[in-house]
């Protein structure tokens, strides 16, 4: 429902460094920015970006793309949820079409839960500030915990009335569905179609994804006889709670990237007391054990991570459950009591900032010292209690997936529990291999799962052995003459608007340099070749129709960036001889020298900046276009971007693809003819088995198939002149 002139607009405005940052905290490597990579999880930063591609990719897991491909992957949302993304991200107004009850029906139920919650979520806001009920219940009991007014719009607290069913009256008249209410946990199924509210009579903690949509809520009872102080919603097709979100990360990421440190506490008020207090790297595992899913979460953000805990006994057995799991992440984790008795909620609200800070800088223990003297002052005298103490210990460094961070942990855990340094670097290592065979296991353990779970589902119910076999394109090898195909859209998409060669007309003056796209529109012409993949074809229709479009942009851009750059020249000449006449022996020759290289300088700057602009062209068109299988496609080729890579050249000069375009372009060509032939060959070898001997139609064949070789060999041996690109 965007229209198109949007769209251009925010593909235009959307900044991929920009875009990615809201998730990824990046680095500066050269023309390029690192980091974590978001899609799997990352050790060592193999996240790159590049903004003058306008694209991202990870070298490790393949992921990344374009911004708009970078949001629908990351945020798992569709195109048009993505451009909306963006949109609201850049403050580009878009123009919504009046909502009928039907296309509120057709949108996606994930956007429709979104939907719901974010209007519940403003709902309960409004119960709050505005209805006696919100400012006498709710807002006093917020008070009382010392939130002021913007912190409680900062993390949009609410209230929920006590009425059996306020919500589910107000979000039906508003033409919400009422699966969806129950779905999403909100309101409960009364049994004679109505329904009533899950959370009446509760203060509300909407719960939020890293991109800041409410994907959940937690509600407080104010009632002290409720036996649950807490309900929070169910898991849901856009909340899983151990895998969606920490509690806060929403507001804490800017400050947890920049300071480049977390704190983890235990509870909603917690996160929300530390805020207010100045402490806004501060997020909650809401009172579960943390996943495997939140580590990943949060170590795209930061790798120092300290965790707090109540000085009771509790706090300590909880603080040494479940650690090892970080430090397997390759965390760096630390750990703070708290004085006994108390959370880090009313610590905050007891203490001034520079208290608190100060308590932390002096209390902040590192996680396996804190771990050995908790062990060890259980175990002062007890031979057997130090000896379990210490294996404790070295499961736990056993972990570490860093060296040198390991032997470093060896060599204070050695003269704290005073063993050997040696030995306990052996037992790690002992461990460790363990570890990993264990490792195996499971995974074994999971493929052999897997399988027997995906033959259980093919010979499931009877109805299901009736149907034939889902066959879907990928599933079967691409045949060669499609990888032929593929090759040369390829390259169409990457370079297609790049200059490939000088045609010459009737007459000999009249030269016209022409694109990829045009090179091989006319080489298909002459070889009577079409693609037969539909999407290819779609590829390869725009390819060409862009091409006026194409030439006018690029008639302007070379005009801009020659104007720019005649500017820098004229001024660096002015200079250079400036300089010249200063320096007390003026020659003539030295000057005419510096002023030729300056010009050679702009003139190469300016070459290389219309260049990429023509290289850039269709992949950027591409990769953000709304066909699916287009983008998805065109993501694929542009990743592989060899100005990406690790590996640098510094010596050796290896030629881009670009360069080699010459040869690589005539050579896809050349390829694809090449299948075409073995395939006709195959064709007449099949015939030639059914038809009888030495009848005129074998002879014929036999004829054909001659032909056929003959053209084959020429086109193998055949040496393509080109000539080298300029
Ligand atoms: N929690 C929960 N359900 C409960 C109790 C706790 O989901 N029945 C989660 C909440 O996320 C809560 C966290 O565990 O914030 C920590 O629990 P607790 O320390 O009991 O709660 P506090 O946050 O300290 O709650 P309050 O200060 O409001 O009493
Ligand atoms: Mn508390």
């Amino acid at each position: 429902m965007i229209d198109h002139a949007t769209v251009q607009r925010i593909l235009d405005t959307a900044d991929i460094v920009d875009v990615v940052s809201d998730f990824v905290t990046l680095r500066r490597r050269g023309s390029n920015w690192v980091g974590l990579c978001p899609f799997h999880n990352d050790r060592s930063p193999s996240f790159y970006v590049s903004r003058a591609k306008g694209i991202c990719k990870c070298f490790s897991c393949g992921q990344g793309g374009s911004a708009v491909n970078f949001i629908m992957e990351h945020e798992q949302l569709s195109y048009p949820e993505a451009l909306r993304y963006l949109a609201n991200k850049y403050h580009i107004e878009i123009v919504e079409e009046e909502q009928t009850d039907e296309q509120r029906q057709e949108q996606t139920e994930r956007e429709g839960m979104l939907m719901l919650n974010e209007w519940a979520c403003r709902w309960m806001e409004q119960q709050l500030w505005e209805t006696p009920d919100g400012q006498d219940i709710g807002m006093t009991y917020f008070k009382e915990r010392g939130f002021n007014d913007t912190t409680i719009r900062k993390f949009r607290l609410g209230y929920s009335p006590r009425e059996r069913s306020a919500l589910y009256r107000a979000a039906t008249a508003e033409g919400f569905n009422r699966e969806m209410l129950f779905k999403l946990g909100l309101c409960k199924d009364d049994g004679n179609g109505g329904g009533y509210d899950f959370f009446r009579g509760r203060v509300m903690f909407p719960i939020f994804n890293v991109a800041g949509k409410v994907i959940a809520f937690g509600g407080r009872t104010l009632n002290k006889e409720d036996h649950a102080k807490y309900f929070n919603s169910p898991d849901s097709l856009i909340y899983s709670k151990s895998e969606s979100t920490m509690y806060g990360l929403f507001q804490a990421k800017r400050a947890i990237a920049r300071l480049d440190k977390c704190f983890i506490v235990e509870g909603y008020a917690d996160v929300i007391t530390m805020h207010q207090a100045g402490f806004e790297n501060v997020i909650a595992s809401s009172g579960t054990a943390l996943t495997d899913g939140h580590i990943h979460l949060l170590h795209r953000f930061t790798q120092n991570v300290t965790e707090l805990f109540d000085g009771d006994q509790a706090g300590i057995r909880a603080a040494l459950k479940g650690i090892d799991k970080l430090l397997s992440a390759g965390l760096n984790i630390k750990v703070l009591l708290l004085p006994d008795g108390e959370d880090p909620d009313s610590y905050c609200r007891a203490h001034s900032n520079t208290e608190v800070e100060q308590y932390i800088a002096e209390h902040e223990t590192d996680f396996i010292r804190f771990k050995s003297s908790i062990l060890l002052a259980d175990a002062v005298s007890d031979p057997i209690k130090r000896s379990a103490a210490l294996t404790d210990i070295v499961h736990s460094l056993a972990v570490i997936p860093s060296e040198i961070t390991r032997s470093m942990y060896a060599q204070d855990c050695a003269s704290l529990f005073s063993v050997d340094e040696q030995m306990l670097l052996r037992q790690i290592s002992i461990q460790r291999q363990k570890n990993r065979e264990e490792e195996y296991k499971e995974r074994e353990r999971e493929r052999i799962r897997r399988e027997a779970e995906q033959t259980n589902q093919t010979t499931a119910t009877p109805e299901d052995t009736t149907r034939p076999p889902r066959t879907s394109k990928t599933d079967q090898p691409a045949s060669a003459v499609v990888n032929a195909q593929k090759a040369l859209i390829r390259l169409v998409v990457k370079f297609g608007m790049c200059y490939f060669c000088d045609i010459t007309g009737e007459n000999p003056d009249d030269i016209t340099p022409v694109t990829v796209a045009e090179y091989t529109r006319d080489q298909l012409l002459t070889e009577q070749l079409s693609f037969t993949e539909p999407v290819f074809q779609r590829i390869f229709a725009i390819a060409l129709e862009l091409l006026p479009e194409f030439y006018e942009q690029l008639q302007a851009k070379v005009i801009e960036i020659h104007q720019a750059n005649e500017v820098l020249r004229q001024a660096e000449r002015a200079e250079a001889e400036q300089k010249e006449m200063n320096s007390g022996n003026f020659s003539i020759e030295r000057l005419e020298q510096e002023l030729k290289q300056i010009d050679s300088k702009y003139y190469l700057l300016t070459k290389n900046q219309v260049n990429e602009f023509r290289e850039d062209y269709l992949v950027r068109i591409f990769c953000s276009h709304y066909d699916d299988e287009i983008r998805t496609l065109a993501n694929t080729f542009a990743t592989d971007l060899p100005q990406l890579s690790r590996i640098h050249t510094e010596n050796a000069h290896v030629p881009t693809e670009l360069e080699r375009i010459s040869t690589l372009l005539p050579e896809a060509i050349r390829l694809w003819r090449l299948c075409n032939i073995n395939e006709e060959i195959a064709r007449v070898r099949a015939t030639l088995r059914q038809v009888p001997k030495s009848s005129p139609e074998q002879f014929e064949l036999l004829d054909k198939q001659s032909e056929l070789i003959r053209q084959r060999t020429q086109l193998s041996e055949r040496v393509i002149f080109t000539k080298t690109l300029k």
